[in-house]
């Protein structure tokens, strides 16, 4: 057993570059994915979470997994949370913060780390990944020190925008009811594999979703032949995937 375990949640690799960044300095750690869940064994002296912001607060994989994570065990550990967000941080930290309260743990630390915003639903993706690559390391280095040094900094325990998360992560779930694959489509199941809740099965050849979606975006975003679109919004918005992350490392969820 390792002596620290994180948690990750991820569609784009922002999240999961940063958890490997972490596990690499505090070594002796495992990584984990949120998109199953998971029985603690034993005592660990860290444990931390790293997942996207979404409709700020949490994924809803991150919140049922964190739910169903029977902390009894581990209500002295060092349990940490680093959300990481294209604008803002919002509720995200204070979401899971009371998740952890209610089974009488205490998350010591939380913070937020600036990435690329990878919401293609929405927006255009940027021409600047690897300079918003580059200010997402250096914002890692201080939460580095901070989990290294048993840092104390708990996050609030108010925020508005909590009211207007959990409909939006309902709305979501269903949203793959907008993807559609195009003739592009290679059958290479790229999608299957890197979707972190099994929500896409492989139909002849063809991509099948099974509404019960994350929007995590990373079929729409790793598909190599970019045939999967939400609509008819996403075909000229362009693609991205953290520049340090290959595929391999998405789909090796436990790495
Ligand atoms: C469905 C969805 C909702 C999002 N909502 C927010 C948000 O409310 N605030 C924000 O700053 N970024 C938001 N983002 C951007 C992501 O939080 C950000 O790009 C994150 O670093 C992606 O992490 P990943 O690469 O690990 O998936 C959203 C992205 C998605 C896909
Ligand atoms: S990743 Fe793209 S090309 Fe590959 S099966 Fe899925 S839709 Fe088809
Ligand atoms: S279907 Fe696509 S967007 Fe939905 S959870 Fe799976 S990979 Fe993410």
């Amino acid at each position: 057993m390792s002596k620290n375990i994180i948690f990750y949640f991820s569609g784009t690799g922002n999240s999961l570059k940063v958890a490997k960044d972490i596990a690499a300095a505090i070594e002796d750690c495992e990584l984990i994915s949120m998109g199953k869940s998971h029985k603690l064994s034993g005592t660990y002296e860290r444990i931390g979470f790293v997942y996207p912001v979404y409709g700020g607060g949490l994924p809803g994989a991150v919140e049922r997994f964190v739910k169903a994570l029977d902390l009894l065990e581990n209500k002295n550990s060092f349990i940490f949370s680093v959300c990481t967000s294209g604008s803002g941080s919002a509720g995200g930290l204070t979401n899971i913060s009371k998740i952890i309260d209610s089974k009488d743990g205490k998350l010591s630390y939380g913070e937020t780390v600036r990435c690329f915003s990878n919401y293609v639903g929405l927006y255009a993706m940027g021409n600047n990944a690897d300079i918003k690559a580059k200010a997402q390391a250096q914002a890692t280095k201080q939460v580095i020190k901070d989990i290294q040094s048993l840092a104390v900094k708990p996050p609030s325990k108010n925020n508005p925008m909590i009211l207007l998360h959990g409909p939006f992560i309902k709305w979501l779930a269903k949203r793959d009811k907008a993807f559609n694959v195009s003739e592009a489509c290679n059958s290479c199941a790229t999608c299957s594999k890197v979707c972190p809740v099994e929500n896409i099965k492989m139909q002849d050849g063809k991509p099948i979703f099974l509404h019960h979606c994350e929007q995590c975006v990373a079929c729409v975003q790793w598909c190599p032949k970019q045939a999967i679109n939400i609509k008819n919004k996403t075909q000229n918005r362009g693609r991205y995937h953290h520049p340090d992350i290959t595929l391999a490392d998405m789909i090796n969820k436990k790495l």
